[in-house]
């Protein structure tokens, strides 16, 4: 099921026509080998929660080739820090190489590994963590990460309606159980204010209060 009308999100798409060359040659490199990435509704929308809460420090659970950093970056400066992370070396290649086309001017540090176990190890707090890892680690990842923020910081969580099976009670595979179970937690807990974004796959945004 898609969440979005296919006609409204391409003419919603074509609005971000103008957006630079380097994030359409990564996209047209992740369509060809069927790599998920954010695409661009998703990426002005992390970009538009940077700049709106000024975001300094910034940790990303699921890097890929650098796709959604690159939009946390873009009119960001050496002030701000992302800090990426993903299992793959050869990932990790690619993604500087694209920053280094790109010239991104924040700094970046591309952490190799797990991400939960990395968001364990890194210590002080973050403005924004954003969380693109595998569905089923979703609520451990809820669960860390909240700590990890200081007030008024962004988790911010991709696919969390996955097609819309979390609204098909009889869908009980272990992907839509995590988005599930993840949305349950953002909203059941008191130290966050959770929105869900019916944009793409669905974003849940949690502030911490
Ligand atoms: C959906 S892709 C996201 C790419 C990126 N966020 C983007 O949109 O450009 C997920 C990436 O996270 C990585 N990944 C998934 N689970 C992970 C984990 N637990 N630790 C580190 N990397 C992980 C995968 O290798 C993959 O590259």
């Amino acid at each position: 099921m898609e969440i979005t009308n296919p006609e409204v999100e391409k003419y919603m798409t074509t609005l971000l026509e103008n957006r630079a060359v380097i994030y359409k040659e990564i996209e047209d490199y992740a369509e060809g080998i069927n790599f998920p990435i954010i695409e661009p509704l998703v990426g002005i929308l992390l970009n538009q929660y940077s700049r709106l809460i000024d975001a300094k420090r910034i940790l990303e659970l699921g890097s890929g080739f650098g796709y959604s950093a690159l939009w946390f970056s873009e009119g960001m400066n050496e002030e701000t820090e992302i800090i990426c992370t993903d299992f793959k070396e050869e990932n990790r290649k690619l993604a500087l190489e694209f920053f280094r086309k790109a010239r991104v001017r924040t700094r970046i540090d591309f952490r190799l590994g797990n991400a939960i176990e990395i968001l364990d190890e890194l210590e002080g707090e973050f403005d924004i963590i954003f969380n693109d890892v595998e569905k089923e680690d979703y609520p451990e990842v809820y669960i860390k990460a909240i700590p990890k923020l200081r007030k008024g910081g962004l988790l911010i969580t991709d696919n969390t309606l996955w097609y819309g099976k979390v609204a098909q009670q009889e869908i009980t595979d272990y992907q839509t159980k995590g988005s599930r179970e993840y949305n349950k937690l953002a909203f059941e807990d008191s130290r966050v204010l959770s929105v869900i974004l019916p944009l793409r796959d669905g974003l849940t945004v949690s502030m911490k209060l």
